[in-house]
């Protein structure tokens, strides 16, 4: 994927902050429904965790790469999937415990282009959303294994995000992709569309005051789609975490 040098050093500061405290922790770590190479990424990070004393559970879902299990001890993993028995959630596999399936052929042949967002996607990313938050008695398992923070790997990720809060826990986001677009526009990073050209908007690293424009108005349609996508994970998040809201 995209980014593995950010990714190296997203790593290691996780692992420079919780290698500092002296007691051991309990680290949760959240996929999004799809996270392809991030599974084994936070993987390797959650054995180099093992290896300092620390114990990790992992939420994944069940994708279409079928990784075998961490098989590790000290991590413990949750595989979920979507029911879409169905068939009525767009882009999943029609089965009782589906995998999400990435537009390979569109991403290949058009992936940097507006063109190639997959709009019907946003009611796959609700499903995720209402999937995971509305297993109750996994959340009150979750409550009780009383983790000390959550890793969250932020890709479309808004519910695990929600999750972690209505559990108490502190999050640390987890980046592996572009770092411009997209979440990172709303959390501190700084990475203004003056100087970070935008993937989508094929502008070279050093712009001239046209293609910089050019890059606004690309990070002005890319802060649309997240606003979509932060209203149809809110309405859920408010549907199936309301104590969470209220607090
Ligand atoms: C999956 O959905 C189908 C149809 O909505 C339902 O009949 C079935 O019980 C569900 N399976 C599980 C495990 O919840």
């Amino acid at each position: 994927m995209v980014g593995g040098d950010r990714a190296s050093l997203a790593t290691f500061l996780v692992l420079a902050l919780l290698m500092s405290p002296l007691e051991a922790g309990k680290i949760l770590v959240l996929h999004p429904m799809y996270a392809a190479s991030h599974v084994l990424t936070l993987r390797a990070l959650a054995k180099g965790l093992v290896a300092r004393g620390h114990e990790v559970t992992v939420l994944r879902w069940k994708d279409t790469h079928n990784y075998p299990d961490a098989n590790h001890p000290g991590i413990k993993e949750h595989v979920l999937a979507i029911n879409n028995t169905d068939g009525t959630i767009p882009r999943l596999t029609v089965e009782e415990r589906a995998s999400f399936e990435m537009p390979q052929e569109l991403m290949w042949r058009k992936g940097t282009s507006w063109t190639a967002l997959p709009v019907d996607t946003f009611l796959t990313v609700g499903a995720f959303c209402r999937s995971l938050l509305e297993r109750e008695q996994l959340r009150e398992e979750l409550r009780r294994e009383k983790f000390d923070i959550a890793i969250v790997d932020i890709l479309y990720n808004e519910c695990s995000l929600a999750l972690a809060h209505d559990l108490g826990l502190p999050s640390i986001g987890y980046w592996a992709f572009t770092f411009a677009g997209g979440e990172p526009q709303y959390t501190t990073a700084f990475s203004p569309p003056s100087s970070v050209p935008l993937i989508l908007s094929h502008c070279p690293e050093v712009m001239s005051f046209w293609e910089r424009l050019w890059n606004h108005f690309v990070a002005f349609s890319s802060h649309v789609v997240m606003q979509t996508q932060f209203a149809v994970t809110s309405y859920q998040i408010r549907h199936y975490c309301r104590r969470a809201v209220a607090g």
